[in-house]
């Protein structure tokens, strides 16, 4: 594997390979070289020649790039707009919408949060009531008399506003069939709000029907978050073969931002593997930032709250910031 080796992954995955590959105590001689005694007996590790350590090299196994805050803004919009896509359920595609908003919010930018999914689990990760919800996006899809300033909220985050949605979206893809233009229906809406933010990130529901299109008809670029377990590239060549329909059929200016490793455990030679095969197949297309399992995922949809708030100095944040940095530069935003 051109970029395996321990020297890419975190300590914890290092130590746990060592233990395998290295005998338990070294042998005496190699102890006595590496000692000497001191004047006052004791004995003392030789100072080892520095070795230069070359590049760092990220969770990818690449050499990490350099990733400067991006320059404060003056002004906000128009938008780029990001589809959070991948028909594979329980990826991260909500976890990933609320925490690249908030750490964007954190660099100054303004957003709006999408949510795409009749599940409506980004509103309810932010504190909205699914079932209390009177408008919600499915209103304005269908332009039944509601207004922008109705159904877009603000969140516990500043600068960072949600469009929420619940279960009457599902209705949404039934209803848009007879639509003219039906494709369409979702960038329309968002032609109208696009001036008001820097980042507008959709969380697209898991699968490939009428919504998902309309996200990436929609959208500038697409993120597409990928769980690093066996099956995460089952079913990618179906997401890219729809994302190329679009392209030529619907929205020739969409293009694929990156592929987002989530769920990474580096303890696990697993996953390190399938992160290995994901960087052989899609090269620099992947984001140096990776997303670490952790349980503090699930513990800030109870919280209601982002990583960034709830654990703000958790490796799960700091993943979450670097992925902004990542994307602001990739959108060349400044
Ligand atoms: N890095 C992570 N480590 C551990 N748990 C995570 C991580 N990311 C997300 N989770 C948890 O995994 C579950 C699925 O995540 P999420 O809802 O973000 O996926 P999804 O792709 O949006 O799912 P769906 O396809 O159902 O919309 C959630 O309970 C979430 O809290
Ligand atoms: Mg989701």
């Amino acid at each position: 594997m051109e970029h395996g080796g321990e020297a890419g992954y975190d300590e914890s995955g290092v130590a746990e390979d060592r233990e395998v590959t290295q005998p338990d105590h070294e042998p005496t001689t190699q102890r006595a070289k590496e000692t000497k005694e001191t004047k006052d007996g004791s004995d003392a590790l030789f100072e080892l020649p520095a070795v230069d350590p070359g590049p760092e090299l990220g969770p990818t196994g690449r050499p990490l790039p350099d990733l400067p805050d991006p320059e404060p803004l003056t002004s906000h919009g128009p938008a780029v707009v990001i589809a959070m896509c991948n028909q594979k359920g329980g990826v991260g595609k909500t976890t990933t919408t609320i925490n690249l908003g908030a750490a964007l919010a954190e660099l100054g930018r303004t957003v709006l949060l999408v949510d795409f999914d009749p599940q409506g689990s980004l509103s309810v990760g932010l504190g909205i009531n699914p079932h209390t919800l009177e408008l919600s996006i499915y209103n304005l899809l269908l332009g039944r008399d509601a207004t922008l300033e109705e159904v877009i909220q603000p969140t516990v985050m500043d600068g960072v506003d949600i469009m929420p949605a619940n279960i009457d979206l599902s209705a949404a893809e039934i209803q848009l069939v007879s639509e003219v233009a039906r494709e369409q229906t979702l960038q329309r809406l968002l032609r109208r709000v696009r001036d008001r933010y820097d980042f507008v990130l959709i969380d697209c529901a898991p699968s490939l029907g009428l919504l998902t299109i309309n996200a990436l008809t929609a959208s500038d670029k697409v993120i597409m978050p990928l769980g690093c377990e066996f099956f995460a590239l089952r079913g990618i060549a179906l997401l890219t073969d729809t994302i190329s329909k679009v392209q030529d059929r619907l929205n020739p200016d969409l293009e694929i931002l990156g592929i987002l490793g989530t769920m990474y455990d580096p303890r696990t030679l697993h996953a390190r593997e399938v992160l290995d095969r994901v960087v052989d197949a899609f090269g620099d297309v992947v984001f140096h930032s990776v997303i670490r399992r952790t349980v503090k995922f699930p513990e800030t949809t109870v919280a209601g709250e982002p990583i960034t708030s709830y654990a703000s100095s958790s490796p799960g944040a700091d993943a979450y910031r670097m992925l902004a940095k990542e994307v602001v530069q990739r959108c060349h935003a400044e």
